[in-house]
């Protein structure tokens, strides 16, 4: 056992409480200031895969990555909204036990509806910018009622893998990417900050939960997790879809269809990167799910995230 796993899981949740609050942010304060979106890239290239858009010139790739942008600031809000649920329904186990815990998830809670509201804050500020006739038309709520009727186990598993990507994106965002909007940069820097403990949080109340489940409700569950990141890549197929006939409308040319198809299959290759991939490759995700399941429902995950290429 090292140092890090002798630290007991109430002093765990204290320290994300500590963090929390050292680390805390206002957005108008600290994340905008004042300052509007101007044509820079909204993402960087590592996370729009610009390179992937082979026909496109420089600046059309910046005109995608802004839609990407509006997206991403648009996917945020709809995965916390259902996050928050989870969090809020997961701090009833802790009402009567440990205090640090609960004021943790407490915490966590109110964090991801301020990050909702700066991500409407951000679809806003990067719609003043970009022409008329970008749609998001799916309902957070609607997606929020599918997700939580799917086990907590499952919901856990897709949440951490969220919140772990959130932190590839901030480090894609440091690096590589020059011409990235110094605004954008500081929502990743932010949402980042507060990111880190809903990730520690997320994997401390999905172990907690998976001890409490037979191998029967596992096995289950592990059908589950499959199926949601089924229905996000449903999700990120209608979004790239969208995206893409925004993208041909928008950018000043004629766009015949073989090259619109190869946008429109770019878009959904950089969101499924940016949205399911990076965190399910992230090394830490592989570790703690690795830590609950058995080697064969390891393999079916992968199979599974394998057709999404
Ligand atoms: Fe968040
Ligand atoms: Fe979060």
């Amino acid at each position: 056992m090292n140092a890090i796993e002798k630290i007991s899981n109430t002093d765990r949740y204290a320290r994300c409480v500590e963090t929390s609050k050292r680390v805390r942010w206002d957005i108008d304060k600290d994340v905008i200031r004042g300052r509007r979106f101007d044509v820079a890239n909204n993402l960087p290239d590592g996370l729009s895969l610009a390179d992937t858009f082979t026909t496109l010139s420089a600046d059309e790739r910046r005109f995608v990555s802004q839609i990407q942008g509006r997206t991403y600031a648009n996917i945020f809000g709809l995965v916390e909204c259902f996050i928050n649920a989870k969090v809020l329904e997961l701090s009833h186990d802790h009402w009567f036990g440990d205090q640090v815990a609960l004021e943790a998830l407490v915490r966590f809670s109110d964090e991801e509806l301020k990050h909702q509201a700066l991500f409407r804050r951000v679809d806003a500020m990067v719609g003043e910018v970009l022409p008329d006739g970008y749609r998001f038309d799916i309902d957070p709520n609607g997606v929020a009622h599918a997700v939580l009727g799917k086990s907590t186990w499952a919901v856990l598993a897709l949440t951490l893998d969220i919140e772990l990507f959130t932190q590839l994106h901030y480090r894609e965002s440091i690096e590589r990417d020059a011409g990235l909007s110094e605004l954008f940069k500081d929502v990743f820097l932010y949402h980042w900050r507060e990111e880190s403990q809903h990730a520690i949080l997320d994997e401390l109340e999905w172990v907690r939960h998976d001890a409490e489940l037979t191998a029967e409700q596992r096995e289950r569950a592990v059908d589950e997790f499959i199926e949601l990141v089924a229905a996000v890549d449903g999700i990120l197929q209608a979004q790239a879809e969208a995206d893409a006939a925004y993208f041909t409308s928008k950018c000043g040319r004629a766009v015949d269809a073989a090259e619109a198809r190869a946008i429109g299959a770019a878009f959904l290759k950089a969101y499924r990167w940016q949205y399911i991939h990076s965190g399910a490759q992230h090394p830490h995700f592989g570790k703690v799910l690795s830590g609950l399941i058995t080697e064969k429902q390891g393999q079916r995950i992968q199979a599974a995230l394998a057709t999404l290429q």
